[in-house]
């Protein structure tokens, strides 16, 4: 599946995670759409996402967190990765981030859970195999209008949801000679949601590329940094396809996560 750039462009800014969904069960032909693109959009070997059609209560039970208990889904995405493979995290990310794109696309809301679900039952809800395992998963569905008082009281007033200046994340060029992309593409990662709002993400820019990486080893509460570097590789890809420019992705090591090199413009 090509990715369609603008329409997941457009749905960076609007998105926002989520907790409080009004129960009533997606349309059918909603539900077709996402379990399509679940199946159709595979950047990625090994790094997989399922539709499922239940509640996912059972998956949420006893799992609170510091934001809250998920309530009121009727459905639930989970991302599923090779664990034998080094780069599983940031391929999980990018492919779940586009999930989500597409979803907030639809008018539907989401939130990434990463920590505080039960990774057994979701295993067994979507027949994980051997050296597979559920890295995270996001109910899906209409929230309730508005942040309830719950909502704004576990994000904190907003604060989860505020994001660190762009100069505190970036070096390389001289931001005044970026070209267009670059500036569109780092705007757009850098709104990109993250693990408990850390921001774990360095961005190094040169003419024709930009270099993305962790920033430290801390703070990991068992998720991956890497995990959160694919969902800002997305945002970074989307704007940069819808700038015109497109570019390769090339996986590195730690603490370095993937380069992304122009190819050619459009
Ligand atoms: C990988 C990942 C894991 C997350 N895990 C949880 C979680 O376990 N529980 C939760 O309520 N929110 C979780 N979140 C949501 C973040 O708290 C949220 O994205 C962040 O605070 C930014 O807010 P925003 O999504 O509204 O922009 C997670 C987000 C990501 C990207």
């Amino acid at each position: 599946m090509e990715i369609p750039y603008s329409r997941w462009h457009a749905a960076i800014p609007p998105r926002r995670s989520r907790r409080q969904y009004d129960s009533t069960d997606l349309e059918q032909d909603q539900l077709a759409h996402l379990q399509e693109v679940c199946r159709e959009f595979r950047p990625f070997e090994g790094a997989r996402a399922d539709l499922v059609i239940e509640s996912p209560d059972r998956i949420f039970r006893g799992a609170v967190g510091p934001y809250g208990k998920i309530k009121g889904a009727r459905a639930l995405i989970a991302f599923t990765g090779d664990m034998d493979d080094p780069h599983i995290q940031e391929k999980v990310g990018y492919l779940g981030e586009a999930i989500i794109l597409e979803a907030t696309a639809m008018k539907l809301a989401t939130c990434w859970v990463g920590g505080f679900f039960r990774p057994k039952v979701a295993a067994s809800v979507v027949h994980t195999a051997k050296n597979e395992r559920v890295l995270a998963v996001t109910p899906v569905g209409r929230a309730v209008d508005g942040l309830t008082r719950e909502e704004r009281i576990m994000t904190g007033f907003g604060r989860n949801h505020r994001r660190k200046p762009l100069e505190a994340m970036v070096s390389g060029l001289e931001r005044a000679d970026w070209p267009q992309w670059i500036e569109s593409a780092l705007q757009a990662a850098r709104i990109a949601p993250s693990a408990i709002n850390r921001q774990p993400w360095l961005f190094h820019v040169e003419p024709d590329s930009i270099t993305v990486s962790v920033d430290n080893p801390r703070f990991t509460f068992g998720i991956s940094k890497r995990l959160d570097c694919g969902i800002a590789m997305l945002h970074i890809e989307v704007a940069a396809l819808d700038c015109g420019v497109q570019g390769r992705w090339e996986l590195l090591g730690a603490p370095r996560v993937a380069r992304y090199t122009v190819e050619h413009t459009v």
